[in-house]
């Protein structure tokens, strides 16, 4: 097994300030940094830095080669999304349609990466559709969704502490899980990795 930490990068939340969702996507990275693991989180503010995404103009911001950079390097991936509408939020779509960049990688996309996956609404239905919508944004880009996709009703339930910090036990157990699974994934393919350095 590798010593090198996996290093997971969390990719989530809303511009709105104490966005819920960006909380949840910190909560998993925590859980994975608890695990050994280091991280880096991309929230609302650096989202919102990420210019429209044009797939005919190669230009690229210094905030867009910065995180499809640490998107390459990512052993494992958290993604958050809002339910906007019944779906992904306009913010992080756009973010993951710049990772389009990704596709003559020899990792293409998200291959041989864990993917966790968040969502939190208003409202159960918008967690299911909005959950499943980005499962198979994951499939697409050819990632591993974890078992556990972490899903808050953000009406329905008081999650956090004054601070942000996840109080809700139900909440924090679904993100020790999720996080325990994109560990335990991300270091089964550095290892990998480690046996057969010639494939990474
Ligand atoms: C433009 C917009 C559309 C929304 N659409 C839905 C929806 O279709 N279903 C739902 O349950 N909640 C919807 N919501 C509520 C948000 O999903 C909810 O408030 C969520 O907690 C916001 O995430 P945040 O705390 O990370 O900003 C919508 C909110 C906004 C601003």
């Amino acid at each position: 097994m590798s010593a090198a930490p996996p290093f997971i990068v969390g990719i989530g939340g809303s511009t709105r300030a104490g966005s819920s969702g960006e909380r949840i996507v910190r909560c998993v990275l925590e859980e994975t940094e608890a695990l050994g693991a280091t991280t880096r989180m991309f929230g609302g503010p650096e989202l919102a830095a990420l210019p429209h995404f044009c797939p005919e103009d190669p230009a690229r911001s210094d905030a867009q080669s910065d995180f499809v950079d640490a998107v390459r390097q990512a052993d494992g991936l958290v993604i958050g999304s809002p339910g906007y509408h019944g779906g992904v939020s306009g913010l992080v779509k756009n973010a993951l349609d710049l990772l389009e960049d990704l596709r003559d990688d020899r990792r293409v996309y998200f291959s041989e990466r864990p993917v966790g996956l968040v969502v939190v609404a208003a409202g159960w239905q918008a967690c299911g559709i909005t959950l499943q919508a980005l499962r198979g944004i994951v499939h697409a880009m050819r990632g591993w969704p974890t078992p556990i996709g972490v899903t808050v009703n953000t009406v329905e339930q008081a999650v956090f502490d004054v601070d942000g910090t996840v109080k809700d036990p139900s909440v924090r157990a679904s993100c020790t899980a999720q996080a325990q699974q994109i560990y335990w994934l991300a270091q089964q393919v550095r290892a990998s990795w480690q046996d057969h350095p010639g494939s990474s």
